[in-house]
């Protein structure tokens, strides 16, 4: 997982100035040279980006450039390098071409005030939501963005929402009609808009849990009349028992671990699996750590995460769970860009 030093509560929401934190060189001695001869590759590679743009080459091929430029840069200095370099990318004058993209656009902006929110996804999923954007986007912005919706995360988030929707089905065929479906960080709830089992009405009830009132005002708008049930709350108010939200067949969390420390990590699996009914099962999905697009994604998207690998899922889930009760799995999703912590309880 990153070096970053942080604890995050499980309520406060990310944004990059609270991840920051520390002084920036740390306890790395070389940083100062380091960071000049980071500075000098950046400067290069980005104004190499920039005169290809001025000769209207294609922005597919310049962010597919500077994407792996970044990626190479990223994996070749220190964290506290990479984490004082970050800035002077998105500093550059370049950014404003990268910024056309309205995904791009909305990640570093943040108008939502915090990283990841829901309508971000929505670009990802190419949903009708986003379509204004995407339409009055520049056609730099609209081919940047064909770029960046098909990008390896894109794809694998794709595959979660697919994954995710695959899991409610089967856990509704193997349950039957008393099956109860917790969804933790539910964001939109775009992989119920295709579950088989809420169509022919065959779950109990669906819990959608989010922090931000917007999207569970959607969720409440889109699936009135269903069995979901929008509910603003936090990991904190899981937490700390002031929701209480009864028993499930299947909890999960995608898009949520990512931006959670592991001390809060450990509590809220911990919580998740006293909350599952015999038999039941927890499912948790995180960014994984080494992957092509993460050096654009935390400068000129703005987007940091922590990343985590399969030793950092095991951690949680050994620190989580007692075996005797709990058969634990992690894996990889198809391109390797998320990983997944699966946890059935033992009948
Ligand atoms: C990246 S989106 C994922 C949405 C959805 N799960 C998906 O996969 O499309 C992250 C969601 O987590 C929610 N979130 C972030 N921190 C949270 C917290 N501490 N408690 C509850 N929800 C949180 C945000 O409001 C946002 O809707």
């Amino acid at each position: 997982m990153s070096q970053l030093k942080i604890v995050l509560d499980g309520e406060s929401l990310i944004t990059p100035d609270a991840m920051a934190g520390g002084t920036a060189a740390g306890d790395y001695e070389h940083f100062d040279e380091q960071l000049a001869i980071g500075r000098g590759e950046i400067a290069l590679m980005l104004e190499l980006a920039r005169q290809r743009s001025e000769r209207a080459e294609d922005p597919r091929s310049i962010i597919d450039y500077v994407a792996g430029a970044l990626h190479d840069i990223r994996s070749r200095f220190h964290p506290n390098v990479w984490k004082a370099l970050v800035p002077v990318v998105q500093r550059h004058p370049v950014s404003a071409f990268f910024l056309q993209d309205p995904f791009t656009r909305w990640s570093f902006e943040k108008p939502r005030g915090y990283s990841g929110d829901a309508h971000l996804l929505d670009f990802i999923y190419g949903h009708p939501d986003a379509a204004d954007e995407i339409a009055a986007a520049t056609p730099t912005g609209k081919a940047l963005y064909d770029y960046t919706k098909d990008a390896s995360s894109s794809v694998a988030v794709r595959e979660r929402r697919d994954l995710l929707t695959r899991y409610v089905d089967q856990v509704a065929d193997a349950r039957g009609a008393e099956t109860e479906i917790l969804t933790i960080a539910s964001g939109h709830l775009r992989e119920a808009d295709r579950s088989v089992a809420l169509r022919e009405q065959r779950l109990k009830r669906w819990i959608a849990l989010d922090q931000d009132p917007l999207s569970v005002g959607s969720v409440a708008r889109n699936f009135q009349g269903t069995c979901v049930e929008a509910v603003n709350g936090s990991v904190r108010s899981i937490l700390n028992g002031k929701q209480k939200l009864g028993q499930f067949d299947f909890i999960y969390a995608a898009g949520l671990y990512d931006y959670l420390a592991e001390n809060v990590a450990v509590k809220l699996t911990q919580k998740c699996l006293q909350m599952l009914k015999p038999g039941g099962l927890f499912l948790f999905a995180n960014f994984a750590e080494g992957i092509r697009v993460e050096g654009y994604m935390e400068t000129f998207m703005n987007w940091e995460l922590l990343w985590r690998n399969e030793a950092d899922m095991w951690r949680i889930v050994n620190a989580s769970i007692d075996r005797n009760t709990v058969e634990p799995q992690v894996w990889f999703g198809e391109n390797r860009n998320i990983v997944y912590g699966t946890l059935q309880l033992r009948t």
